[in-house]
């Protein structure tokens, strides 16, 4: 096992009922910007559940944050904040809003010139200005982890930050919403979240047991949990399972002590900037060539998943490593999510060449477990999604 230093400050408030706890959490001075997407929160009563709770608190609205969040945007609700002199950010919403909030918790204290140099310069936030969440989306686990990934239209790019700065104060998360999900994105939330596990798991062993049967355990969840929640998104005890699963795949737990690849992510992240494909729906594609394309460096991983996680006990550690393979498509499948970069656009042709020169430019030389996986690499695992 690796060496490690884990600390999460993020306070989690779970349960039915837990919106109207927002009243306790946010300090009764704040001025307050309550942050949120495109209007779905007032159509599914959480808009109105959250406005109760904050009676008592100084609160401007923006709303219309777009799924992939736009800096754009982003830039608006900045200006808001330096108006209205905002002490105190709330995201109420999935994983574009979190992460919006934490692009505007970054950039209300920031010093340097322009708030996209925080992406491109990798600018680690030590602080930021204190911001909660109300999740309304089980999916990405940004409210429980100090990442967030945000799209810049104008130069078709999607660019990731951080920093300890960045974890929310308190993310409130009540099952309860997820009844209102649509079916697209309920998919979407257990793909992005299998994948998240997958990204730290399937590596190669480092004699990690313990995080090993985490990783496992959240995965055999997901797979039990998926045909409820699809089926009855009111199921509350799929619900409440889905979604801690989701926060939990990428809190930072899992992660501890073993080698983690990323390299499904940086390359899905170029396919929502290209064409705007959901997050969730990228990993589909990228995920099973990734992994034919490092068959060798991962099959012990995969072998254990497959035997652990799917229940394959026959042949050899190549045999029970390729079932493995084919056995997570077929899951994604059945979910309902496409897994070729052509079902989703025909105008592919090139993307793989773009992508390898886009990294190349970025300086991004080595991804993956071993940092060894080069840009001339991923051009083929592209290639293989097509
Ligand atoms: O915008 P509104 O109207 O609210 O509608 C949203 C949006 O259209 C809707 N929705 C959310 N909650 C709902 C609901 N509809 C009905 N009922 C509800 N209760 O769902 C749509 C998608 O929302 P979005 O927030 O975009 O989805 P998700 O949570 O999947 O977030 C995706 C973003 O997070 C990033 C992705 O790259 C993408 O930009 N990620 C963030 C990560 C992190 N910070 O740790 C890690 C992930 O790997 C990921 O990269
Ligand atoms: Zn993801």
């Amino acid at each position: 096992m690796n060496n490690f230093e884990f600390k999460n400050p993020t306070k989690i408030i779970f349960g039915k009922g837990s919106i109207e706890k927002l009243e306790n959490e946010i300090p009764k001075d704040a001025k307050v910007l309550l942050l949120y997407g495109g209007g779905s929160i007032k159509k599914n009563g959480i808009y109105d559940q959250v406005k109760k709770a904050l009676t008592k608190v100084d609160v401007t609205e923006f709303g219309g944050i777009p799924a992939n969040p736009e800096y754009a945007t982003l830039l608006e609700a900045l200006k808001v904040i330096k108006e209205k002199k905002i002490t105190y950010l709330l995201a109420v919403g999935g994983g574009s809003v979190i992460d919006g909030t934490k692009f505007l918790s970054a950039a209300a204290l920031f010093k340097g010139d322009t708030p996209w140099d925080i992406l491109t310069e990798k600018i680690r936030t030590e602080k930021g200005m204190p911001f909660g969440t109300v999740l309304t989306l089980p999916a990405t686990g940004s409210e429980m982890n100090s990442g967030a990934v945000i799209t810049r239209a104008e130069t078709k790019e999607k660019l990731g930050m951080g920093g300890p700065g960045l974890f929310p104060e308190f993310s409130i998360l009540d099952p309860q919403v997820v009844a209102s999900i649509p079916e697209r994105q309920l998919a979407n939330g257990l793909m992005d979240s299998f994948t998240h596990v997958l990204e730290q798991y399937m590596t190669y062993p480092v004699g990690a047991l313990l995080q090993d049967r985490f990783a496992e355990s959240i995965l055999q969840t997901i797979i039990e949990v998926a045909p409820k929640v699809i089926k009855d998104p009111t199921d509350y005890q799929a619900a409440a399972n889905f979604m801690w699963s989701c926060t939990m795949a990428l809190n930072g737990l899992i992660q501890k002590g073993v080698p983690g690849d990323w390299a499904v992510h940086a390359m899905g992240h170029e396919l929502t900037a290209l064409f705007g494909i959901d997050h969730a729906r990228t990993l589909a594609v990228i995920t099973p060539s990734h992994y034919k394309y490092n068959f060798e460096a991962k099959k012990e991983k995969l072998a254990q998943y497959g035997e652990r996680v799917w229940n394959i006990t026959e042949g050899s550690v190549d045999d029970k490593a390729y079932a493995a393979i084919e056995k997570t498509v077929d899951f994604f499948h059945k979910l309902g999510i496409d897994t070729k970069l052509s079902d989703y656009t025909k105008d592919y042709e090139g993307t793989a060449e773009e992508i390898s020169k886009r990294f190349t430019d970025r300086g991004w030389l080595g991804l993956g477990e071993h940092q060894n996986l080069s840009p001339d690499k991923v051009e083929k695992i592209v290639k293989m999604a097509y």
